[in-house]
């Protein structure tokens, strides 16, 4: 099996530690190692200080994933696996419940790997596109429409990325309804959820809701620190947590250590880290409000509901991979072009999670503005 190009991945290896102002981020802003440490209580102190570099547990350390069950009311430790960020989550699951006889239905936009390791692993897989023009609304008929008997699992990332949508709670019920009145799995990409104007509480993880979800989650994104490698899968269904756990054994095995007590010292920290972040987001998405509708004419969105990431509509002529190019050579602001999601039409990415996006957001608008006159002078 040959796995398709990453375009998202590889466009940020080209990009990311180049350019000096990223206005496409899909993480919360990070937090220094110090900073971190000088959270530790006496017990998560202790145990930094003592520790020994061996192996760690497969399934992650019982500490830390009784402090993440916390965020799954209902579930235990037992109920978690940690794994090497998102990214190993998506793709041990995958690899233990897809196979060439099952069929899976994607939710899109969405993260890469969501979509082409289903495309990899299943024998068929049905894309939904959610509706930009209902507000990235996903449509129920249309997932029930694509049900067929081989049907195994329906795979959503809610906050979405690169789009900022939710689902409401009626239609997250009314998605467990179909999935169940079926018997199929969902995953749940859920890396977004505790992070946005609104953000604290962003209803219950679905895992919580129904025995066959996975809910999918990650210290990258609400927590800022993506350098851990610290996700996990969160699961009723102790037999399928054992399956993906055989399939990490060939993957990475175990954790880092190191990663797993900062991210414990995070985690029950949670309230200053995550207060933190989702003011930075709130000033960010106040900003943005007033850039576009200073700017309408120019650029539009569907304000994102959830996440620090967010679909923008260019309507400057420039074709956006030429001007995304063009920006980043003049400016050194980095924006991803829709192209790299598959996404027709002159749409961007950006992400509004960072301390620094007030500084990058001028910098685009007086490139914009200086652009636009150029194009009116030749
Ligand atoms: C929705 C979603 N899922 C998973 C991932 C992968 O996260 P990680 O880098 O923590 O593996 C990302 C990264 O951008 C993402 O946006």
């Amino acid at each position: 099996m040959k796995l398709p190009t990453f375009k998202l991945e590889e466009y940020f290896s080209r990009t990311e530690f180049k350019a000096p102002y990223l206005m496409c981020c899909s993480d919360a802003e990070s937090f220094s190692l110090q900073e971190i440490l000088a959270l530790a209580d006496d017990e998560t102190r202790s145990i930094w200080e003592t520790l020994r570099l061996g192996y760690t547990q497969v399934q992650g350390s019982p500490l830390l994933r009784s402090e993440i069950a916390h965020l799954y009311p209902g579930l235990q430790a037992d109920n978690i696996l940690c794994c090497a960020g998102a990214e190993e989550g998506i793709f041990c699951t995958f690899f233990s419940l897809l196979n060439k006889e099952s069929h899976a239905i994607v939710v899109t936009p969405c993260y890469q790997s969501l979509h082409t390791l289903a495309l990899s692993f299943a024998g068929s897989v049905t894309t939904i596109a959610l509706d930009e023009a209902h507000g990235w609304k996903l449509d129920l008929d249309r997932v029930k429409d694509a049900i067929r008997p081989n049907t195994r699992l329906i795979i959503i990332n809610f906050p979405n990325n690169p789009t900022g949508a939710l689902l409401n709670e009626n239609e997250v019920k009314d998605l467990i309804d179909i999935a169940s009145s079926h018997d199929m799995y969902i995953f749940s990409d859920e890396a977004y959820r505790l992070l946005g104007s609104s953000c604290l509480t962003w209803d219950v993880p679905l895992a919580c809701l129904y025995p066959k979800v996975i809910s999918l989650s990650v210290m990258s994104k609400a927590f800022g620190m993506a350098g851990l490698r610290i996700g996990w899968i969160a699961t009723q269904n102790k037999e399928l947590l054992k399956s993906i756990e055989f399939t990490k054994y060939y993957t990475t095995i175990c954790n880092s250590g190191l990663s797993e007590v900062v991210s414990l010292i995070a985690l029950r920290a949670k309230d200053i880290v995550l207060k933190r972040n989702c003011e930075i987001i709130d000033h960010n998405l106040s900003l943005l409000d007033s850039f576009f509708s200073r700017n309408h004419t120019l650029f539009s969105w569907v304000r994102p509901a959830g996440g620090c990431v967010g679909l923008v509509n260019s309507h400057i002529a420039t074709p956006i991979d030429i001007f995304a190019q063009e920006l980043v050579d003049n400016t050194g602001v980095l924006i991803i072009p829709g192209s790299v999601f598959d996404i027709e039409g002159n749409t961007f990415r950006i992400g509004f999670g960072r301390k620094n996006f007030p500084e990058v957001l001028e910098k685009f608008e007086t490139y914009v503005s200086r652009y636009l006159n150029n194009s009116c002078q030749s």
